[in-house]
């Protein structure tokens, strides 16, 4: 049985002033008017056989991430959720999520883990390389899936592959070292998603990073579950939580395990790091304009404007990231958008 698991966490400060505490990346809508997290919901919900769903996010968020599911009307379907009281990062939340599975439905299930925040855009191809991962993964390895890179990103894990069998995994390179790695042709960037059985991962867990499991282990018998006939809620205790070591699933066993394997794939993957990022995905207009806002331009090239009430006028502008919200204003150079990261920071130290 293949339960997809989605991750829903992180404010995705480098999308400030639309992405926040409240209102994280995952909430974001495209174009289309689908959310990010709508998406993932309906990626995982795309794999043939699939009708359970575990959703691993912030108690804060749980009535949000409900009705974005229920705006899909999806039929037959059941939704898990795991609630955290508050972050305490990916390995955290991948433990709770395969003792939870394991306990539901058994050893042998597999995990999809997939991030909330990701645009994929061939579907078939990403279901294609799903079956590869799960052939992969009931052998017993820890799948990745491989993007070939674009640029020597630091934000990115990097897998260096032999076949299927991953050598190295490198979490976040410094600049030079990324670059070394994308001259070389033998690495790809960590997606972010991971197919295992849920006995392997524990397994590696446990070898790896004993002391996330241990603790995960006391906060689940500290916690409430409630349960109904279409879905079910685990609310993670908070006393007991605070205790578990804040790490990344990256760091904690992809970086150190020997039963990693990769799965190259082309999906059309982008993880919308940015606004510069975000405006590249979908239709541009003729002077490589996107615009979500009701506005006037003159003389604007590659822009990316977006409104959320007022109207705007933009004239002789080029390259910028204009984003305007009720209670705040960015304007940015897109080629600095990952620096927006830095403002949210900044306002958060202060507030
Ligand atoms: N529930 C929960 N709790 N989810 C979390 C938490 C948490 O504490 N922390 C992060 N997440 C979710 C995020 O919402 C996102 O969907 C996913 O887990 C990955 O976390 P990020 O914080 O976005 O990780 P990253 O971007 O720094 O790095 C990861 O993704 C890259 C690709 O986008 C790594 O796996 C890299 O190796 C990879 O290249
Ligand atoms: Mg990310």
């Amino acid at each position: 049985k293949l339960i997809p698991t989605v991750l829903c966490g992180g404010a995705g400060s480098r999308l400030w002033p639309v992405s926040r505490e409240g209102h994280p990346k995952p909430f974001i809508r495209l174009a289309d008017n689908q959310s990010l997290l709508q998406k993932s919901f309906l990626r995982g919900f795309s794999i043939n056989g699939v009708n359970d769903i575990l959703t691993v996010t912030n108690r804060e968020l749980f009535f949000q991430t409900e009705d974005e599911l229920a705006e899909l009307k999806l039929k037959n379907i059941r939704s898990n959720y795991i609630l955290e009281p508050f972050g305490r990062n990916t390995a955290a939340a991948i433990v709770s999520a395969a003792m939870y599975v394991k306990q539901e439905f058994g050893d042998e299930a597999i995990l999809l883990v997939l991030a909330a925040d990701h645009l994929i855009s061939d579907q078939d191809a990403f279901r294609a390389a799903v079956d590869k991962a799960v052939k992969l993964a009931e052998s017993g390895r820890l799948v990745t899936f491989g993007i070939k890179p674009t640029h020597p990103e630091t934000g990115y894990g990097y897998i260096e592959a032999n076949g299927s069998d991953v050598v190295r995994f490198v979490e976040k390179p410094e600049a030079q070292v990324a670059q070394e790695y994308m001259d070389s042709g033998r690495f790809y960037w960590n997606s972010g998603m991971f197919c295992f059985r849920v006995d392997a991962i524990l397994r590696e867990l446990e070898t790896h990073c004993p002391d996330v499991v241990s603790s995960v282990q006391v906060c689940l018998g500290a916690s409430k579950e409630l349960s109904g006939e279409k879905q079910k809620q685990l609310s993670l205790d908070a006393d007991t939580f605070r205790l578990v070591p804040d790490i990344s699933i990256d760091y904690a066993v992809m970086e150190k395990s020997n039963v990693v394997s990769v799965v190259p794939c082309d999906i059309g993957w982008s993880d919308i790091g940015s606004w510069a990022a975000l405006s590249a995905v979908g239709e541009s207009d003729e002077n490589g304009n996107r615009v979500e806002a009701e506005a006037l331009l003159e003389n604007v090239k590659n822009c990316y404007i977006k409104s959320e009430e007022r109207f705007v006028g933009a004239i002789g502008l080029e390259n910028l990231v204009i984003v305007d919200t009720p209670d705040a204003l960015l304007v940015a150079n897109k080629q600095y958008s990952q620096d927006v990261k830095k403002i949210y920071t900044t306002l958060k130290k202060n507030d």
